[in-house]
Formats: structure tokens, sequence, C-alpha cells
């Protein structure tokens, strides 16, 4: 799969705030995705970083002049946002963001800008009280009525000295907004399809401090909704907590207990397909106490179990009932014969068969039997990326017919 980044072109704008410096890694990690980069460096953002830099680092040369009688005459600020697909400002600062709000064209930078057609997303940076400061606030307003989006100040240690609101998002954040970008203009088969996937393990509360979990990663589902959002599908992830990086691209619903993962799940229909990978608890804890359980002597504390709602069953037979519905069965034996019987019990339309004995739960791979009420195909063992393109493709072809 070509990364959703390859050859995307991005105009970036490096405004003049000391988080310029951070740029320059920006563009490595957006370079190493492939993305073609033109840029524009404003005079404040030469007080931080060289064109030099920039230049060695975009593999082209660095725009700065607005009279650059070279670049101007090809109409340089107007040409640099129609030869790309999108305007990342990364830093913006509160000046720039005052003469975006303005309509102000007084370099380069600005004039491009304010001559912009195509989508700009700015990161600002700058002390706290500039951030907090209603002028500034209300230009931020202004430029998102506009339709740009923001990528949030993050809060910590500033480089004034002060602590707040005000430092340059993290560079992952960036790219990730960038890549958000890409992913929501795929203009892939899934397109319009409202997906729900259901993913990770969940908590059940024995008390305050302590719960009980299992051992899912939550891996095959966040790389289920990649996939799918890779074909353009609009994704909601449901997910039990995990410790793995989210997914790009995807609504993202964090969850804790089976109850919560249920209603959340309800919540999302309709919708035209549900899979259900989570490894939800089949039961909670009935008698789950408010307080810290104390040790009572030689007195063993009492656990009641209640059982959890059944998503899979639920969704399989509710009025709303998406048109495709996907459940998986762990199984530790008789993995056919229990996974069939799974199918019609829940009343789902396919399941994805896997034996969890070995290290299938937490590990990276995985061995599929892909069961369906027309038959069985046995996929070979495959990386958990692997069985989400696989899975994504048979759903591709299921709403082509
Ligand atoms: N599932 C669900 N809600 C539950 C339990 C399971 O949605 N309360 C879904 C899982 O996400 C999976 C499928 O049902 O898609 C099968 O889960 P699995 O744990 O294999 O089976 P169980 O239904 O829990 O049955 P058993 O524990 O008896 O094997």
């Amino acid at each position: 799969m070509t990364d959703i980044l390859q050859d995307k072109k991005l105009l970036l704008i490096i405004g003049g705030g000391i988080a310029a410096y951070k740029c320059l890694d920006l563009i490595r990690r957006l370079r190493e995705r492939g993305v073609i980069i033109q840029a524009i460096l404003t005079k404040g953002g030469l007080q931080f970083v060289t064109p030099l830099s920039v230049s060695s680092l975009i593999e082209d040369k660095v725009y700065q002049d607005l009279f650059s009688l070279t670049d101007e005459a090809e109409m340089g600020h107007i040409r640099l946002s129609r030869e790309n697909d999108l305007i990342l400002v990364a830093p913006a600062t509160a000046d720039l963001m005052a003469k975006m709000a303005c309509g102000i064209a007084d370099n380069l930078a600005t004039t491009t800008l304010l001559a912009a057609n195509k989508p700009i997303i700015i990161a600002p940076t700058m002390n706290s009280q500039m951030w907090a400061n209603p002028a500034t606030q209300h230009n931020l307003n202004t430029l998102k009525e506009r339709g740009i989006s923001v990528i949030n100040p993050a809060d910590g240690d500033l480089a004034c000295g002060e602590i707040g609101t005000g430092r340059l998002a993290e560079v992952d954040d960036i790219v990730a907004e960038v890549e958000a970008f890409f992913l929501n203009k795929i203009d892939g088969p899934l397109q319009g399809k409202k997906i729900t996937i259901t993913a990770g393990p969940t908590y059940e509360e024995i008390d305050p401090v302590r719960y009980i979990a299992n051992r899912s990663s939550g891996k095959q589902g966040y790389a289920i909704a990649t996939a799918l959002a890779h074909e353009g599908a609009d994704v909601t992830l449901i997910s039990g907590p995990t410790n793995i990086e989210k997914p790009r691209g995807v609504n993202i619903i964090d969850v804790k207990s089976a109850r919560d993962m249920m209603a959340a799940t309800e919540n999302t229909l309709p919708a035209d397909a549900l899979i259900c990978v989570a490894a939800v608890a089949d039961w909670h804890v009935k008698n789950a106490n408010d307080q810290k359980i104390k040790k009572q002597g030689n007195d063993l504390p009492i656990i009641e179990f209640a059982e959890n709602p059944d998503i899979l069953k639920t969704i399989s037979h509710h009025e709303n009932r998406p048109k495709l519905v996907i459940g998986f069965a762990a199984e530790t034996e008789n993995v056919l014969d229990n996974a069939k019987s799974k199918l019609n019990k829940k009343g789902c339309d396919w399941i994805l068969a896997n034996d969890v004995s070995g290290t299938v739960m937490g590990g990276d791979q995985n061995q599929i039997h892909f069961i369906t009420n027309e038959g069985l195909e046995n996929w070979p063992t495959m990386d958990k990326k692997s069985v989400a393109e696989k899975l994504a493709h048979s759903i591709k072809e299921f709403f082509k017919e």
C-alpha cells in the first residue's frame, strides 16, 4: 500500500518564532513520507533557520522575497498556492495570524495566503499571554470561521521562560494533521460508507483501583480502521484502553467497560457496516465497590459477576442493523466448529476466526479462518496489517455488489 502522503504537494510557510527550528524536523519527516514541499521563509523565520538548511531538506529553492524579479516574473505568490494541494503555516506567529485575519498582504507569505485557493492549516506558537489576548483569540475565530484549520499550541515551558499555552504542537501531531487532511480527501471505493469498529480490551471495574481486563492489544482493530480509512470510508473506532498509537484520519471514541462500548456503538447507528474486533469482557462485576476494598482479616472478598451486553449479537438483531455485520471469534480449541456456531448464534454475516491460544493476542501475526454463510476460506498466517487489507478488500467487493 503506498503511503497516503506519497507525492502530495505541500507549501510550507515558515513564520518567525523560536520554534521555527522544529520545521526542519517537520520537513524531514514529511519528506520521508514522500511529500513534495515548496517553502516560503518569512523575514522572521529567517532569524531562526537558514534558507540553505530548508532548501537542502526540501531539495528545492526557498522563496523569500515578494519583489524577487526572477520569482515574480512567474507570479510566484499566485503560483505557489496553485501548484500545491495544501498550505501549512508552521510556526504561525500572532503577527501572521493577525495579518491573515485582516487580509494584509505586505510580504510574500501574506500575499500568497491572501491569494490562496487551497486549504490552509496553521500551527500557532507564541507567548501564552499573546495567545490568550482577546485580539489573538478574535483573529483565531475569524480564521476558523473562514475554514482555516488550526493545530492548537500545546501547554508547557515556553521559550520566553514562562509556562502556559503557546508551544508549537509536536512535529508528530503536525504530520498527523497533514495525514488526516489527505485521508479525509480520499475519493476511494468506500467513500461515503459509514463503518463502526470496536477494538481493544474492555476494563471491568472491581473498585476504583482494580479492574478485570484481557490481553487484547487493539492492533488488529486499529489496522482494520486504518485500512478502511485508506479506502475512503468514514470510520468510527470505538476503542477500549490500549497502549498503541491511535490510527489517523478516523473518529476515535475511547471507552473502558463493555457497557460503555455497547452504548457508544449503538450511538453510531445507522451505519453501513459494523466490525466487532474488541475482546469484550463477557461479565462485569456486579458488586463493584465505590471505595478501595480493604483487607479484612482472613475473609477474602467475594466478586459477583453479571453478564455484559453482547454488542455483536445486539447490533446483528437491531432495527437499525448495518447491511454488513462482521465479528471475530477468539477460540482456543475447536476453532472452526465454535466459530461456525458463533456466526449463527450472533446473527452476523461474516466471522473471522482465530486461534488465540498462542501469541495472537498482543502479537503482530494472525491466522484467520474467514467464515460466511456461503463457506470457509483459510487465510495464510500474515501480519495484522495484511489481514486488515485483505478484509478491507472483501468489504469493498461486498459493497460493489
Ligand atoms: N463480542 C461482543 N460483545 C460481547 C462479547 C463478544 O461484541 N459482550 C464480539 C467480539 O467483539 C467478537 C465476537 O463477539 O467479534 C466473538 O467474541 P468472542 O470473545 O470470541 O466470543 P464470545 O461471544 O465472548 O463467546 P465465548 O466467550 O463463549 O467464546
